[in-house]
């Protein structure tokens, strides 16, 4: 039996987040430019995306560019940038074929024009698909998120509009960029490194989390499968005990 098939359709994930890590050391070690690592990432980001389709998961979030990798050398983001628009210019249609809705979260403001434009037509054109919402956190830092989020409810107090009392978890989590999709139940990071990195920080609190020692440019669909038929053997307690379940 394969993997795929081993899976039961009504425990899954509804939320998987995916830390991409390993592009620029798989291409390291065949001798080739950073930059080839991200080329062939695209790849696994196109395989990642129809398995969570073709299995039913309804959330995918991406950790495509975070607030730290601004930092690269600038041909490595300029690279990045263009492999962006050329994705998503080119994936539009398999967007519109799978019912896949994009969405983007992060500091948009900080990304190139041309990138933000790409996006918002992306978006608006596929904002009524409902099979698939795939979020790309761009420019993306967790604390960053929280902090405009403190910030926005500061302000609302101040202003005599909310008051202390009445900021709950679910207030909260209203402020975060994430505010219209659920916690993720699956966090993926690739590469065997074992860290979180500023992604989702509030969000990840319940996660389970699944780590690779395959670097994202070899990742495949079979891969997610496996990491799926893992989630579900896992006993989920949020704090409470197995009998209380
Ligand atoms: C991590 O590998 C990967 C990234 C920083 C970028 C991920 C981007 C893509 C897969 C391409 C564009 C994305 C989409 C959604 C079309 P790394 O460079 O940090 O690898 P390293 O740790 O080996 O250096």
């Amino acid at each position: 039996m394969n993997i795929k098939d081993k899976i039961d359709r009504a425990k899954l994930p509804q939320h998987i987040a995916i830390i991409m890590d390993g592009n620029g050391r798989w291409a390291k070690g065949l001798g080739k430019l950073r930059v080839f690592g991200h080329k062939n990432g695209v790849s696994a980001v196109r395989e990642v995306l129809e398995g969570a389709i073709e299995i039913g998961v309804p959330y995918l979030t991406l950790y495509a560019f975070s607030s730290e990798n601004w930092n690269r050398p600038k041909l490595e983001v300029r690279a990045l940038m263009e492999l962006l628009i050329s994705s998503l210019t080119k994936e539009l249609k398999t967007f519109q074929q799978n019912g896949v809705k994009l969405k983007a979260i992060g500091n948009l403001n900080d990304l190139p024009d041309n990138i933000q434009k790409t996006l918002n037509d992306t978006m608006e054109a596929t904002k009524e698909n409902s099979k698939c919402t795939l979020t790309l956190a761009l420019s993306y830092g967790s604390r960053t998120e929280i902090l405009d989020a403190t910030k926005r409810i500061a302000d609302q107090v101040a202003q005599g509009t909310l008051k202390p009392e009445d900021i709950t978890e679910d207030l909260f989590s209203q402020y975060l960029y994430t505010a219209d999709i659920p916690d993720p139940d699956l966090m993926i990071r690739t590469s065997g490194e074992q860290r979180i990195s500023n992604f989702l920080l509030w969000q990840l609190a319940y996660t389970e989390l699944w780590f690779s020692a395959k670097m994202w440019p070899e990742f495949t669909r079979n891969d997610l499968f496996e990491a799926i038929f893992d989630y579900q053997s896992r006993e989920r307690r949020f704090g409470k005990t197995s009998e209380q379940l």
